[in-house]
């Protein structure tokens, strides 16, 4: 491809309103942060510089990527190291153009290290408030559960979240699928949906179609997060195509966690083309290296994605976003009007 035309393309792309649905705020934790908190905060990790973090980032799968990103969180330990966290992606937010995000939230992962719920929240919700109001940023909070954990667990993290329930949307699960089936869920899903929640969760990453059938049938979610091997079951294809469920697919996140091989195996486009309402996203993008716009990028160089395929990528961010039919509407029309300009 010419360099100008790629200079172009990523020009045009930056400068576009997006929406992210798939980032797990302690994926965002950059390698400066992660080495300024824990030299705060006195916890010793196995790196003392920046080389020596991202050089720690090569995985071989889901959960060797899992043992480093939890060891991160360790770091996150009172109400301003939570700010900072969430500030920080904020602004990366602004940066890019993600004009509207929608952020995982996981407090199983801190109470470990005997963190409240509340202080996480006062954090976060400092940043989320500052942002809004110096920028207008956009922000949907989803209350993420831990799949390696009980199931009871999980309803007491969901009892406890109760004080804080005007703060989230949706709920969703995450963590390592292998030997942690959605039917597991069931009960912590069907007392979300009756608490109001709206849901999604992580299936057909590394797990297999059938996870993506049983959170659909089981747990009732109305979107998938990654969801890339749908395409191993023709029919699960059609469904989602006929139904319009959103897949949440984060092109580097899987390349990095050796879903696909290379990029230039991703079947990201062609389920797109297949008319799935796909979207893309980041999904840790500290430890993957690159942010939303980097996704884009990468599908660009080694899938030639063009813009029209990158413009209706972008529209389905918002289509299949949580936001109210109104906030759609608007964030669309924004869209065009950039897309369209000279
Ligand atoms: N899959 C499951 N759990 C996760 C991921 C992921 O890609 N990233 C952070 N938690
Ligand atoms: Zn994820």
């Amino acid at each position: 491809m010419q360099i100008e035309s790629q200079n172009n393309f990523s020009e045009w792309l930056c400068g576009l309103p997006k929406a992210e649905l798939h980032l797990h705020i302690d994926g965002s934790l950059q390698a400066h942060r992660l080495l300024s908190l824990a030299k705060k905060n006195g916890i010793a990790l196995p790196y003392s510089t920046q080389q020596q973090v991202e050089s720690a980032y090569h995985f071989e799968n889901l959960q060797s990527f899992l043992d480093l990103y939890y060891l991160g969180a360790s770091v996150l330990i009172d109400e301003s190291d939570f700010y900072h966290l969430m500030m920080d992606y904020l602004l990366k937010c602004k940066e890019q153009n993600i004009v509207h995000t929608e952020i995982m939230v996981e407090p199983q992962t801190y109470a470990p290290n005997g963190v409240s719920f509340a202080t996480m929240m006062r954090g976060f919700s400092k940043a989320i408030e500052q942002a809004q109001q110096e920028w207008g940023q956009s922000v949907a909070l989803i209350l993420s559960f831990l799949r390696h954990l009980d199931e009871d667990q999980c309803l007491e993290t969901l009892e406890e979240a109760r004080a804080f329930r005007e703060s989230f949307v949706a709920i969703g699960l995450a963590s390592a699928e292998q030997d942690n089936p959605p039917i597991k869920f069931e009960r912590l899903y069907r007392e979300a949906h009756k608490q109001g929640y709206r849901a999604t969760a992580h299936a057909g990453e590394e797990g297999p179609a059938s996870f993506i059938w049983d959170c659909l049938k089981i747990l009732n979610v109305e979107r998938i997060d990654h969801g890339v091997r749908c395409a191993e079951d023709p029919s699960l294809v059609d469904y989602l195509v006929a139904q319009q469920v959103a897949l949440t697919v984060c092109p580097l996140s899987n390349t990095k966690l050796c879903v696909f091989d290379e990029m230039d195996q991703h079947n990201v486009l062609d389920l797109l083309n297949k008319g799935l309402l796909v979207t893309i996203n980041s999904d840790d993008p500290a430890y993957f290296d690159g942010y939303l716009n980097e996704n884009f990028l990468a599908l660009r160089k080694h899938l030639s994605l063009t813009k029209e395929q990158a413009l209706r990528l972008v529209k389905n961010s918002f289509k299949a976003s949580f936001l109210s039919d109104d906030a759609k509407a608007g964030f669309l029309q924004e869209l065009s009007q950039t897309a369209d300009a000279p």
